[in-house]
């Protein structure tokens, strides 16, 4: 059995570290990817308040496709370029949507999301994934929210 249980009271930025330190226990004598994948979307649901997905897309044959997350089923395949999570993935850079409606072309898997953060996980120089995390508040996610999954996704590209 793990146990991990985020600290009650600590800042956003400590509970990304947190969160980084404990996934890296989960994953690091592991190295099936899809194991990994799924045992870290289920930690960020655990450590992160307001979410109604979280997971991964893999980029599979140039294109995104489900891998192992937490919430409503979701949309299986996602070109390039469409989407939030295709933003991510076709330009490498971190996409913080604080309105998803204002997104052009943001793809509703659940109808609840009112914000979303995809940030792409990056090895040897090229997107394998991306981490899409998506909020039922509006502006939910922030600079601290950006750079603690960022580090989450560099700790994880060689696990999955
Ligand atoms: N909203 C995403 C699609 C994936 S779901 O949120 C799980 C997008 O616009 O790419």
């Amino acid at each position: 059995m793990f146990s991990f249980t985020p600290t009650p009271g600590q800042s956003k930025a400590d509970l990304h570290a947190e969160l980084c330190v404990s996934a890296s226990a989960l994953v690091q004598d592991e190295p099936d990817g899809v194991a990994n994948m799924a045992n870290v979307a289920a930690l960020i649901w655990q450590f992160l308040p307001d979410l109604n997905w979280a997971g991964f897309y893999r980029m599979v044959d140039g294109e995104l496709v489900l891998g192992p997350f937490i919430g409503k089923p979701a949309c299986i395949r996602i070109a390039m370029g469409q989407g939030v999570c295709g933003a991510a993935a076709q330009s490498g850079q971190t996409q913080l949507v604080p309105d998803v409606h204002a997104f052009p072309g943001h793809i509703a898997c659940d109808a609840a999301s009112r914000s979303e953060l995809v940030v792409p996980v990056i090895r040897d120089g090229k997107v394998i994934a991306v981490i899409d995390l998506d909020s039922p508040s509006p502006a939910r996610f922030d600079e601290d929210d950006a750079r603690g999954i960022e580090a989450l996704a560099v700790m994880l590209a060689p696990r999955i």
